[in-house]
């Protein structure tokens, strides 16, 4: 089973840039810019990244991105990450990232996504990696905010697809944002949004029915609530669901308490992701392998849920069906004949 995961063709649909950043190299660049962190070794680091909620993870998660500083540094970060997924077998990836984390401190948003988008470029060309951009607002800050930066995203309007709400979720429900999701959809963007991570379901209906979102970034909560269930399914909105994440953040106890499995029962498209995965103690590959052992999941599982997280991404209809069929062939190769 762990082999025929590993070498499962994929996407991942949930993964925050700033969150893929590893002791290691942020080390390094701390060094390369002359920065002091608070720790002394990886170790140290790796020993602090025990959370028991969302926000005491976002603290640290802050902390770490503050060595960011040039264009060299968002290339480093993003083109780390591409390595891994070419060695995950992960086809395409759509990548969060969150401006304001980085304009805030005064970076401009041209360094940020200059970094990130060469890249994206270089995989695409060295890798044949496939990704595309969602720009995230932190919905701890005011709308106002996320209007600024929407403006200033105009520039490079060809290289962002979606955008996306993260950070602080209770206390920041989605309707906070409704003027500037109503702004950027009509400026062409596409919508997509964290709810019911700890947020209520009501969060998930308000994403739902005023931002107008596309796809839930986690939904957890979603469960809460048979209409909203049913509503979900009606709409065809994917659910990118995090395992990993769920279990650090002590969303769920532990991984045998997961939803999805009871999520794919009723019919809920969902999708499987890391979201921060050197915070949360693994990549996406981890997180199919975990989230398998835990509920005990079928090879016809792991691959509806790889089907999913194509047919799901916002990729053009060609290469969507090319990855489709790769996916086909392979599950037609090592495993159609046997239900488990
Ligand atoms: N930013 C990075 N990871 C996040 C998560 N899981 N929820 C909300 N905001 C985030
Ligand atoms: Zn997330």
């Amino acid at each position: 089973m762990k082999r025929f995961i590993e070498n499962l063709p994929k996407a991942e649909l949930h993964l925050h840039i700033e969150g893929t950043f590893e002791p290691e190299l942020m080390f390094k660049i701390a060094n390369r810019n002359s920065i002091e962190i608070p720790f002394k070794s990886v170790k140290e680091i790796k020993d602090a990244y025990q959370f028991s909620c969302l926000q005491d993870f976002l603290n640290i998660y802050y902390q770490g991105a503050n060595v960011l500083q040039t264009e060299e540094d968002f290339f480093d970060l993003t083109y780390s990450y591409l390595t891994k997924c070419n060695e995950q077998n992960v086809r395409h990836t759509e990548i969060m990232f969150d401006p304001q984390t980085h304009t805030k401190r005064g970076i401009p948003f041209q360094t940020v996504i200059n970094g990130i988008v060469k890249a994206q470029e270089q995989a695409k060309s060295k890798l044949g990696i496939t990704s595309l951009l969602i720009m995230s607002f932190l919905r701890h800050l005011s709308e106002e905010d996320a209007f600024k930066t929407l403006e200033e995203s105009l520039l490079y309007k060809n290289k962002i697809t979606c955008v996306g709400l993260d950070s602080s979720e209770r206390g920041n429900p989605p309707s906070k944002f409704k003027n500037v999701y109503a702004k950027a959809v009509e400026l062409g963007y596409i919508p997509v949004a964290h709810a019911g991570e700890e947020g209520d379901s009501d969060y998930v209906w308000e994403a739902i029915d005023i931002l107008k979102i596309k796809r839930i970034d986690h939904g957890n909560n979603a469960l809460q609530d048979t209409n909203l269930v049913q509503e979900i399914i009606k709409r065809d909105i994917a659910l990118t669901v995090c395992p990993l994440s769920n279990s650090a953040l002590k969303v769920v106890e532990n991984l045998e308490e997961h939803p999805l499995k009871e999520m794919l029962n009723l019919g809920l498209k969902v999708t499987v992701n890391s979201d921060d995965p050197a915070f949360f103690g693994g990549q996406l590959n981890k997180n199919y392998i975990e989230i398998q052992k835990a509920l005990n999941l079928s090879k016809k599982d792991m691959y509806t849920l790889a089907k999913n997280s194509f047919q799901f991404s916002f990729l053009d209809e060609y290469t969507k069906q090319k990855y489709l069929t790769e996916l086909e062939t392979y599950y037609q190769k090592n495993c159609a004949t046997t239900t488990s």
